[in-house]
């Protein structure tokens, strides 16, 4: 995003963290679903930090109801303005949906800015999001939340404008004008964000001749995504593989043991509540999830709400439309294990081994990596075959066809012809078998 609602300039922000929460909901919650406060403290802390705030203070707020003017009691939100009088912050982050009377409410109370979880998960997006679209798509996500957060009850925002026509129509209030540069700055972004999409769209159909499956990373935020990405890409050589110069720079080929290739792409941390209406923003930037062959779920098994961390990740995907009834698509890596005590490493080793579709791993130090790819190989094979072709040496149309529908693991030439082995899917190996009968019919 090019202007950030909380970090206009350079100097460190600093942030207050509150986790309000209803002790009497936690306690109807189904037991997979329930989490630790505290955890999710931590992790509306650790977020914060991710976007380079500095957290002065973070707090859990226990409240018996929500209350509409300001979603937490009167003398908590008393004792919080002292607090911000003789420690000054830039932003009291609230993580949990925050009205936009009770975000005015609590504004004047503190003396802050206040955002809550959507806003807080739009800094984050905005901040990772590494491509145009992604970019476009956070400022757009961004604009129609501000929309929805232009209230009425701003009295300097009522003033008439009466007087100043260039800006707006006669008699129309500040705040109709507010929403309507918004809604023009919406159209501006939604007619460019077409344009990328179209191209985009073009370079995944050049991508798509690339014969090479695809893995998607996904995961809970902190899982270790990015870590376990850096390891088993580091030793491949990415930027002279002039294939993949079009590729988003997330992308990186991998070596299978079996000396196959495969494209290794990491994605943005999946976090919990991820309001579903942001799913659906960023639902293109998701794409390359949907379409992936084979998805990589990280899951950081050190940590004591790993399930409710999973149950997120699978509703997410859920939402994307993806569902892994037949266990094929879906890969677990239980990352993390130098972390846990050697009974629960032993018991998490044993279960994994009575699933095909997890294996547990540290992407710190390595271990269980190179099990992980082998697994990787194995789901990816279910539908592989490979050819032997021969082929008349001028013959290059046929020749080209190959590489741009498979993968060429061996070539070379006996008595003036080619000779090949070539792995693809079993429908391009049909088309093949399909383009020779027509050839010599
Ligand atoms: P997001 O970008 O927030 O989605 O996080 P991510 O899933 O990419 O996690 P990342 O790779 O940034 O790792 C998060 C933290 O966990 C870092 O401090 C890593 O060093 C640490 N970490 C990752 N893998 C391991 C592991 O196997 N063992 C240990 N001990 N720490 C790990």
């Amino acid at each position: 995003m090019s202007e950030s609602e909380i970090r206009e300039d350079e100097r460190t922000r600093r942030a207050l963290v509150l986790h309000p929460v209803i002790k009497s909901t936690l306690k109807a919650a189904p037991a997979d679903q329930r989490r630790r406060p505290e955890a999710r403290l931590e992790e509306a802390t650790g977020l914060a930090k991710a976007i380079d705030l500095e957290v002065v203070h973070a707090e859990l707020i226990w409240v018996s109801a929500w209350r509409p003017s300001t979603l937490i009691g009167s003398g908590k939100v008393e004792e919080l303005a002292h607090f911000i009088a003789e420690h000054p912050v830039d932003v009291v982050i609230v993580d949990a949906a925050v009205t936009p009377v009770q975000q005015r409410n609590l504004e004047r109370a503190l003396k802050a800015k206040v955002i809550d979880r959507t806003g807080l998960i739009l800094e984050i997006f905005g901040d990772r999001a590494r491509t145009k679209e992604g970019r476009l798509q956070v400022e757009l996500a961004h604009l129609t939340y501000q929309r929805s957060r232009l209230v009425r009850s701003w009295t300097h925002l009522e003033r008439q404008r009466g007087g100043f026509g260039f800006l707006g129509g006669p008699g129309e209030s500040q705040l109709e004008i507010d929403r309507r540069l918004i809604g023009e700055r919406i159209a501006r972004i939604k007619a460019e964000l077409e344009h990328v999409v179209n191209t985009r769209s073009l370079h995944r159909r050049a991508r798509q001749k690339v014969p090479y499956p695809v893995v998607a990373l996904v995961g809970y935020t902190n899982a270790g995504k990015s870590t376990l990405f850096n390891r088993l890409t580091a030793s491949e050589v990415f930027a002279k593989d002039l294939l993949f110069a079009t590729l988003d720079p997330t992308m990186r080929v991998v070596r299978l043991p079996s000396g196959r290739r495969i494209i290794l792409s990491d994605t943005v941390g999946f976090i919990s509540e991820l309001p579903t209406h942001l799913v659906a923003a960023f639902r293109a930037t998701l794409e390359e999830v949907i379409a992936a062959d084979l998805i990589l779920h990280v899951r950081d098994m050190s940590h004591p709400d790993r399930d409710a961390q999973a149950k997120d990740v699978y509703d997410v995907l859920a939402s994307l439309g993806i569902d892994d009834e037949s266990g094929h698509r879906v890969l677990e890596a239980w990352n993390k294990a130098d972390l846990l005590p050697v009974s629960e490493l032993t018991t998490l080793q044993n279960q994994a081994s009575r699933h095909d579709s997890a294996v547990v791993i540290s992407a710190l130090d390595g271990s269980g990596c190179p099990v992980l790819l082998q697994r990787i190989e194995a789901m990816l094979g279910r539908d592989r075959v490979e050819l032997d072709v021969t082929l008349d040496a001028g013959d290059g149309a046929a020749l080209a066809w190959l590489h741009r529908h498979g993968e060429v693991i061996d070539m070379h030439e006996e008595n003036g012809h080619l000779r090949l082995s070539v792995a693809m899917s079993q429908a391009e190996a049909g088309k093949w078998l399909k383009r020779q009968d027509r050839k010599h019919a």
